[in-house]
């Protein structure tokens, strides 16, 4: 098949691009590439990378091609907060500019990546894709009217569908420390010390960035009858952790150092249990390749193969907000980048 893939470049998209590759897909990718800086070790090429704005996209550049994976996004709350405006130009306009290229090309499935934290926050009871939409965030809330656009866009020829991505983790030949697992290894690895930024009591769905990546791979094989203007839940009831179960598992790997909780750390309000019933029944073999343990164990294993810097978290290299400052001070971005930015 031909497969489109925005953000390409991104933490998931190097995973995506190699199982696509490995199964013979012919995979176009698009991307600013605005975390260029973040490689660690090097992946797959895209049978045709282009580091390239979405919206710079034509219903002639989607020709010929089967499906559209749709990752390229502003994709954390913390860049979110710096500049909403932006986040709903790039998440939400860019979203249904590509859906809408896509359509007029006839690519009749397009897979956007959502995210579970379009829940935002829940009781103890875990919730289902049909329960309460409750967004925390201008990045959530982007997420939330993308899928109620794109449900608008879905006919006979062209298929939406969501996949509301649980937290991801783990390593990736494109780095990030911005995550909370990957956050709390950064920690131990620069400091010696795991330090939390909140009381670590906030539930949440984790996931390997390539187990994200087999999911997309699993809704690009899926009849369509299975899937058709959908939304699933990816991620797994027993890989939901507090942050401070994450943060033990990062003290079972690192004794030596201690837990510590950073001055004035509160309850994060992004709290929330998912089901993931809904994508067991839709794909029983699908099954995460990874735990929270055997993520950690491989994520610890290559700051040290790979020689991470002690600045890693204090530089720029690896935490999407400061990237995303550099470059609009440095004017490396699109010029509509530069809308209004918070202090
Ligand atoms: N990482 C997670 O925990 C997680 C969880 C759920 C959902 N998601 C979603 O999955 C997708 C991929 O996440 P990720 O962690 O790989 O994100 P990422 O920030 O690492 O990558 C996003 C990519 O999009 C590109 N991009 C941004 N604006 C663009 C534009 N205007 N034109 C072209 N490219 C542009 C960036 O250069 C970057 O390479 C995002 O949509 C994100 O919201 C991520």
């Amino acid at each position: 098949m031909r497969v489109l893939v925005t953000g390409h470049l991104g933490y998931i998209g190097p995973h995506l691009v190699e199982l696509l590759l490995k199964d013979g897909h012919f995979v176009t990718g698009v991307d600013l590439n605005l975390f260029e800086d973040s490689v660690i070790y090097p992946h797959a090429a895209a049978s045709d990378s282009r580091v390239m704005d979405l919206f710079d996209l034509t219903p002639n550049d989607l020709r010929g091609y089967d499906a559209v994976m749709h990752l390229a996004a502003i994709s954390n709350d913390a860049m979110g907060i710096l500049n909403p405006q932006l986040t709903w130009k790039v998440n939400y306009e860019g979203t249904i500019h590509v859906a809408d290229c896509a359509k007029r090309a006839g690519v009749p499935r397009f897979l956007l990546s959502s995210s579970c934290s379009v829940y935002g926050k829940s009781d103890d009871k875990p919730i289902p894709e049909s329960g309460k939409l409750a967004p925390l965030s201008a990045y959530a809330e982007t997420k939330v009217k993308s899928e109620e656009t794109l449900g608008q866009m879905a006919d006979a020829n062209f298929t939406p569908v969501f996949l509301r991505n649980a937290t991801a983790y783990g390593s990736s030949p494109r780095l990030r420390l911005d995550l909370v697992l990957n956050n709390l290894i950064g920690s131990a690895y620069s400091t010696g010390v795991i330090k939390i930024m909140t009381d670590g009591t906030p539930w949440r769905p984790l996931i390997h960035c390539r187990d994200i990546a087999r999911a997309f791979v699993y809704f690009l094989n899926a009849p369509r009858d299975a899937i058709h203007n959908q939304a699933f839940n990816v991620g797994s009831v027993s890989e939901t952790y507090q942050v401070r179960q994450v943060a033990e598992a990062v003290k079972h790997l690192m004794p030596d150092c201690n837990l510590s909780f950073a001055d004035g750390a509160t309850a994060d309000p992004r709290d929330y249990k998912v089901d993931f019933a809904k994508l067991n029944k839709a794909f029983p073999d699908f099954k995460l390749s990874y735990d929270l343990a055997a993520g950690a164990r491989e994520l610890h294993d290559h700051f040290y193969r790979y020689k991470l810097p002690n600045d890693c978290l204090t530089g720029d290299r690896f935490i999407r907000l400061k990237t995303l400052k550099r470059k609009l001070t440095e004017h490396q971005v699109p010029a509509y980048f530069q809308l209004a930015t918070n202090p």
